[in-house]
This record gives structure tokens, C-alpha cells and sequence, in this order.
């Protein structure tokens, strides 16, 4: 191998992707694909961690695939697999769970709010997700692992185990950092702009998704919570401009232009233009990937043949730290 950093992330298939997803990840994750060796993974198996519908969650994991494909993920390039049909995941998610403290688990924000959320189905799945997750980075020996800041706990508590382990037998497991995408912009809901956007957000007029037609993108950028002063500045800690800041986020991610130059683009002007504007510039970049998108999806056996060149790749990589992590342990070699 030469020496090129590794780096390794993956998505729930168990809602749409929306504009947030993009621009704050998978834009950067294009840009960056020549630099490192990226392994990008659906990652079905957490999502039964909260009931799934079988036809949904089968259809969306396509969907996911396609559209990174359709945004320019490079599968020559870049490694992209489902992680339910690489085995490796669900047993090495076994063995660090004899290395993970239920104290650990316990203290998770996400596990605290999904088991608020979910009171009728708290399963042990979900109290050991971030086990498997753990799991998932450490097969492959991550340097650099891109999330949002909710999941930087993970990342924490993945280091946290894999520095246990490697302290019992040695070194077995790379190190990883979490990385929050700098360039990357942090999208807001377009109805409640201290909120982040959210593809579980209840009321669909508060993110825009991948999935959204470009009149229905435009309708829900022209109809996005602003305020009634009628200036367009960027004011980072004031709250009433949360709705007018998102708008020249979203603008300034699009169009590459810095926020200041857009502030005075627009000086003096009114919110409909802006607005108006902003919305025809998020049409235009999403008009060709929602082509290409639509030409993917339909191609069912090149998605077939993408996973399975994927899967055999990720395979080979995570079957050497499996042979590494059973010799260790004490397990006979086959
Ligand atoms: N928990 C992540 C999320 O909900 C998804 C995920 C699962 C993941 N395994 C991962 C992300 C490994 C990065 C690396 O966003």
C-alpha cells in the first residue's frame, strides 16, 4: 500500500438524504477521493436498530448508492459496500463487545434520546450500536473518520476501545480520528433555523431532499422562515437572522463565493430576490446530479455489480484485521 491516508465513513439508509447531507459531506467527500483511500459504506445494519419496513429500507440502500454514484463518487476510486453483506462487521461487533463496559454505553447521548424516543423498543441493539459502529472503523483501520458533530461521541468511545484492545495484545487496531468536514457547511431547517436540517424532521418544508423535484426545491426555499427586519447580513449569534444566515450558507456552499461577497451582492435588495436567487442556484447544481440519478437508479445490475466489487475489496481488507484479531484472541486459524 502506499501512503495514503485512509479514511472511512458511512450512512443510515432509513431517510432521504437531503441538501444538508451534501453540502456539509458528500460534496467534500467527492473533492477529496483522489487524496486518501476512501471506504464509504450503507450501514443497514444500524438501522434495525429502530424498526425498519423491509421494501423501504431495500429500496433506500439503492437510493443511498445511486446517488453517491450520481454526486461523483468515483467507484474506481473509492470503495463503496453495504455493510450487512461483509460478515465481518456483526463479528468483530461481537468481540468488542466482551471490551466495552455497559457503564460506557450507558452514559451514550444518542442511546439516552433514542430510548426516550423509541420507549417501546428499547433493544439491546440499539444500547450496543456504538459497538458495531467501532467495529465498523476499526476493520479497515481508519486514520480519519468524517461525521457530524452528534456522532463525534462515537468516535470517542471507538478510540476509547480500540486503545483498550490494542493495550491487552498489542498493536491490532489503527488509532482513528473523528473529522468534521471544515469546508463543509452546517445547513440549518428551513422552517426552524436553529434546528439542524434533519431528513427525520417531521414537516418535509424543513429540509430539502435529494429526492425533491426542482419546483418543490424551489417552493421550499422561497417559502423558508426569515425575518421581518429586511436586511441580508450574516449575524453568526443572532438568533432572528438564524433564517437569513442558513440562506447565505446554503449560497455561499453552492456558488463557492465567500458570505461577504453575497452580503454586498445583495445590499439594499429584498428578501424575495435573494431568496428567489438562492433557490435558482440550488436548482442548477442539483438539476444535472438528479439526472444522472435518475439514470442510475433504474440500472439495477450496475448497482449489483458496484456493491459486489465493493464487497469483495472491503472484504479483503477487513478479513486481514478479522485473521489479525482471532490469533490474537486465542481462536483456532482455520
Ligand atoms: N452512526 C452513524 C450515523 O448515524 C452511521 C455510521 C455507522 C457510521 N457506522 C459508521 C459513520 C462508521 C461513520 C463510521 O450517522
Amino acid at each position: 500500500m502506499d501512503d495514503k491516508k485512509i479514511i472511512f465513513s458511512g450512512v443510515q439508509p432509513s431517510g432521504n438524504l437531503t441538501l444538508g447531507n451534501y453540502l456539509g459531506a458528500i460534496k467534500n467527500w467527492v473533492d477529496i477521493q483522489h487524496d486518501y483511500h476512501c471506504i464509504y459504506a450503507m450501514m443497514d445494519l444500524h438501522t434495525i436498530t429502530v424498526r425498519q419496513n423491509p421494501a423501504d429500507l431495500r429500496r433506500r440502500t439503492l437510493e443511498v448508492l445511486a446517488l453517491y454514484l450520481a454526486c461523483g463518487i468515483d467507484p474506481k476510486e473509492t470503495i463503496l459496500f453495504v455493510q450487512s453483506q461483509n460478515p465481518h462487521h456483526a463479528e468483530l461487533g461481537w468481540v468488542l463487545d466482551c471490551y466495552t463496559y455497559m457503564g460506557e454505553l450507558q452514559r451514550m447521548t444518542q442511546f439516552k434520546d433514542k430510548s426516550a424516543r423509541h420507549a417501546e423498543n428499547i433493544n439491546a441493539g440499539l444500547f450496543t450500536y456504538p459497538v458495531l459502529m467501532a467495529a465498523d472503523i476499526l476493520l479497515y483501520q481508519a486514520d480519519y473518520v468524517p461525521v457530524g458533530k452528534d456522532q463525534m461521541q462515537h468516535i470517542e468511545i471507538c478510540r476509547d476501545i480500540a486503545q483498550r484492545f490494542n493495550a491487552i495484545y498489542g498493536d491490532v487496531f489503527k488509532i482513528p480520528e473523528g473529522m468534521l468536514s471544515k469546508s463543509g457547511a452546517k445547513i440549518m431547517s428551513l422552517q426552524e433555523p436553529t434546528k439542524k436540517m434533519s431528513k427525520s424532521d417531521e414537516n418535509p418544508k424543513a429540509y430539502i431532499s435529494m429526492m425533491d423535484d426542482m419546483n418543490v426545491i424551489a417552493k421550499k426555499i422561497k417559502s423558508a422562515v426569515t425575518d421581518s427586519e429586511g436586511v441580508i447580513e450574516y449575524r453568526e449569534n443572532d438568533e432572528t437572522k438564524a433564517g437569513i444566515n442558513n440562506l447565505l450558507s446554503i449560497m455561499s456552499a453552492v456558488t463557492g463565493k465567500p458570505i461577504n461577497t453575497i452580503v454586498s451582492d445583495y445590499s439594499g435588495q429584498g428578501y424575495g430576490t435573494f431568496k428567489s436567487d438562492v433557490a435558482e442556484a440550488v436548482v442548477e447544481m442539483m438539476r444535472p446530479i438528479r439526472s444522472e440519478y435518475d439514470r442510475i437508479i433504474k440500472d439495477k445490475e450496475y448497482l449489483k455489480n458496484i456493491c459486489a466489487e465493493g464487497l469483495e475489496k472491503a472484504y479483503a481488507i477487513s478479513g486481514r484485521t478479522m485473521r489479525k484479531v482471532h490469533k490474537k484472541i486465542g481462536f483456532i486459524q482455520k
